[in-house]
């Protein structure tokens, strides 16, 4: 049987607004923060200390993280590529951070500009730094089962990923179809070898909806045993590493369907209906939600 309770993993102030083009205010990420929260997500991805060079949108990581560090009912971890976006971090009061790394070398390179080898060797001094702390800290691997430039990514290698990140202490393994390209015939496979090697409650899954084949994915991956879910507000998202990559299935659509199995996620779908309408009103296009679109016509 499917899990009875599932733990949302919400993305969409990171993973989601990290490719928008337009400058998003840090007011109205922090909004859109205490909205999610307040719907009872219980992890809230707040933002990324990367390089702004790299990702202009989330220049302002400290003065978000900052203003919600003290926001009470969730985490809210950050993206840390490294020892100085790790300190930069903790400075601003975080308390949970994510790595990432890839199963594609050619992903790692143009998302982190190092092989494979080289991110587990920085994230082993990070995993080490943030032990320290009692920092928790999630392991994501990327094109789990397709990478833009090297086509379809072996399930051995990805488990040799996953396996290394939980190895270093990473608490939870996020499995990310980065470009959204699986299916659940691709999908199955992948996750048999990830598990064969790291325990099925550590892991987490997050697909990207490019093809529609999100929420086929999410149910195949429940009938497996993950019971931590990733999606975004509204569908929010893509890679701007991953050319084509579109957004993150919408955190509403995994809700209305996880409601209709009967699996609780303490998640209020009307006010994160509400927090949905706030930022695509801010960004001026309707919602990446399906269940967004027909609730509000309802
Ligand atoms: P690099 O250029 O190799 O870094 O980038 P470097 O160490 O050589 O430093 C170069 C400059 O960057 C220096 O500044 C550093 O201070 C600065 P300069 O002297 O030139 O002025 N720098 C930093 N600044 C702020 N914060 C930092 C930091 N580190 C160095 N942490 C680096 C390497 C990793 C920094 C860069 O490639 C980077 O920031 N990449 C992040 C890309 C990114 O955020 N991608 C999206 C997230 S991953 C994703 O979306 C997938 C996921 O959703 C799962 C899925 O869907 O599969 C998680
Ligand atoms: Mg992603």
């Amino acid at each position: 049987g499917i899990p009875k309770f599932v733990k949302i993993v919400e993305v969409g102030p990171r993973d989601g607004l990290q490719n928008e083009k337009n400058i998003v205010s840090a007011s109205v990420k922090i909004e859109l923060i205490q909205r999610l929260v307040s719907s009872g997500l219980s992890v809230v991805e707040a933002t990324s200390f990367v390089s702004p060079k790299w990702v202009p949108q989330l220049a302002d990581a400290k003065g978000v993280m900052e203003a919600v560090q003290s926001l009470e009912g969730a985490r809210l971890p950050v993206l840390t590529p490294n020892l100085q976006g790790f300190e930069a971090a903790i400075a601003a009061g975080a308390k949970d951070i994510a790595v990432f790394a890839a199963a594609s070398e050619s992903f790692s390179k143009s998302n982190i500009n190092c092989s494979i080898e080289e991110s587990l060797v920085r994230y082993r001094a990070v995993t080490y730094a943030a032990k320290e702390l009692s920092i928790p800290v999630r392991g994501y691997v990327s094109c789990v089962v397709g990478c833009p430039e090297e086509g379809a990514i072996s399930p051995s290698k990805v488990a040799y990923v996953a396996k290394e990140l939980y190895n270093m202490g990473c608490f939870e393994i996020s499995l990310g179809d980065t470009i959204g390209v699986g299916t659940p015939g691709t999908v199955v496979p992948m996750l048999e070898a990830v598990m064969a090697v790291v325990p099925v409650e550590k892991l987490a899954v997050h697909f990207h909806d490019t093809y529609g084949q999100s929420l086929s994915n999410i149910l195949v991956s429940l009938q497996m045993g993950i019971s931590t879910l990733d999606s975004s507000i509204a569908g929010l998202g893509g890679c701007p590493y991953a050319k084509g990559a579109s957004g993150n299935v919408a955190t509403e659509d995994v809700v209305y369907m996880l409601n209709g199995l009967g699996v609780k996620t303490n998640v209020d779908l009307a006010k994160l209906l509400t927090a949905g309408d706030f930022i695509s009103k801010h960004l001026g296009r309707p919602s990446g939600s399906k269940t967004a679109v027909a609730l509000s016509r309802v």
